[in-house]
């Protein structure tokens, strides 16, 4: 029989050992969720750094609808995604690191970035400008939707409102953000030092075109294999169109490159026909603008040099649509499919499905859906505005891009 000496040490034992297995547990546990915490997996995305870090390397889906009505693949660049909610993020992230390098601007020093812009550009400035340090002074037609002087105003922008005027006009709005860079040079000249003024000038500067041939004509090669039919594109700068048809169309001499304008711009007629002209430049015709059309950020009436990158040689086609068009298809894509598109994303998928009909089925369509409606909901996605513009949509399905046209 064990002695009470033999009962009390085996007791103790059984306590230590106890004691020592849940403290391991404890330990094991707690080390294991440091080192989940501190150490990524080789299959998750690496942690980035800054805003500017969620610019750039957009998915490409499927548009569900829009496919099984063609039997064609519709793939869209969700360039919505972008950190400050289009397309034109590329662009000034691309612009004022360029004017770093060559030593125009330099962060924390009070420099202010100028442009003129419908709006998306000058939202992807202002969010860059703050992340790196600059002011940002936007001048901007006064007829966009409301959301996005808001947007601008929220994110710290100087916002300058102007009445719509011909570029060759000094208060069209890009011309005043010109003014406004150099006034500012000019002090700092005079003075000696102090804060520059930097003018972006998304039109006629060609890092807006440099940075789509860098990034997403090389990511959309990537995302389809190479193997696309037609890549269908609006252009407002032109920069999209240029960047990605130069660098897609040298590796697939196969693919057709197509633009799609809104009606009421010019660029139409350059492809089609040589010559930048809109039927509603017709005296008489025209309502007040100069692209008149619901669709903001698409659409143009003189030549820049960033579409002048492909206005020789490089389109294959292109096709205009309706403002009519342009609405009901994005009615069309939220009922059918939950997506909720900006006015230039629409005109996109219009043009998208017209080139799809024309391969016939089988083919792969590439197009881009560059902001999100949200951005327009006082204006396209208004439905006072566009019943005002006898525009209120009817149709239950595709039919309204049925022929004739
Ligand atoms: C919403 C939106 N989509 C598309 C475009 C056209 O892109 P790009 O200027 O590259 O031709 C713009 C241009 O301002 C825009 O604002």
């Amino acid at each position: 029989m064990p002695n009470r000496t033999d009962a009390k040490t085996l007791l103790i034992g059984l306590l230590i050992g106890a004691t020592v297995s849940v403290a391991s547990a404890v330990y094991l546990l707690l080390t294991s969720k440091k080192s989940a915490r501190n150490s990524s997996s080789p299959t998750s995305p690496p942690i980035r750094t800054g805003v500017e870090s969620l610019i750039g390397n957009t998915p490409l889906f499927r548009i569900r609808s829009l496919s099984h009505e063609t039997g064609c693949d519709i793939l869209a660049k969700a360039e919505f995604l972008n950190v400050g909610g289009s397309t034109k993020d590329r662009v000034a992230l691309s612009v004022i690191n360029e004017a770093e390098k060559a030593g125009l601007i330099q962060p924390g020093r009070g420099d202010t970035i100028f442009e003129g812009t419908v709006g998306s550009t000058g939202i992807s400035l202002a969010v860059i400008a703050k992340a790196k340090g600059y002011k940002c002074h936007i001048v901007m037609p006064d007829d966009q939707a409301k959301e996005k002087y808001a947007l601008l105003e929220k994110l710290g922008a100087t916002v300058e409102k102007v009445r719509p005027v011909s570029i060759v006009d000094k208060n069209h709005f890009v011309n005043l953000a010109r003014k406004r860079a150099d006034e500012m040079n000019l002090k700092a000249d005079q003075e000696g030092n102090g804060p520059r003024g930097f003018f972006c000038d998304q039109f006629e500067n060609l890092a807006n075109y440099q940075v789509h041939y860098q990034t997403t004509g090389p990511e959309i090669y990537e995302q389809t294999g190479g193997k696309l039919d037609a890549v269908v594109l609006g252009a407002g700068t032109g920069g999209t169109l240029a960047g990605v048809t130069h660098y897609l169309k040298p590796l697939i001499p196969n693919m057709i490159a197509v633009l799609a304008d809104p009606h009421g711009s010019g660029l139409y007629h350059k492809v089609k026909h040589g010559i930048m002209y809109s039927p509603m430049e017709a005296e008489g015709t025209r309502k007040r603008h100069q692209v008149d059309t619901v669709v903001e950020g698409v659409g143009i009436n003189r030549l820049t040099r960033n579409f002048a990158k492909v206005e020789k040689g490089w389109l294959d086609e292109a096709v205009r649509v309706t403002d009519r068009e342009a609405v009901e298809m994005s009615r069309y894509l939220v009922k059918t499919d939950g997506l909720f598109v900006g006015s230039s994303s629409a005109v996109n998928c219009v043009a998208a499905v017209r080139i799809a009909r024309e391969l016939g089925p089988g083919h792969t369509i590439v197009t881009m859906i560059n902001d999100h409606g949200t951005r327009h909901l006082t204006k396209f996605w208004d439905d006072t505005y566009i019943e005002r513009e006898g525009l209120t949509p009817s149709a239950e399905g595709l039919e309204f891009l049925d022929p004739p046209k």
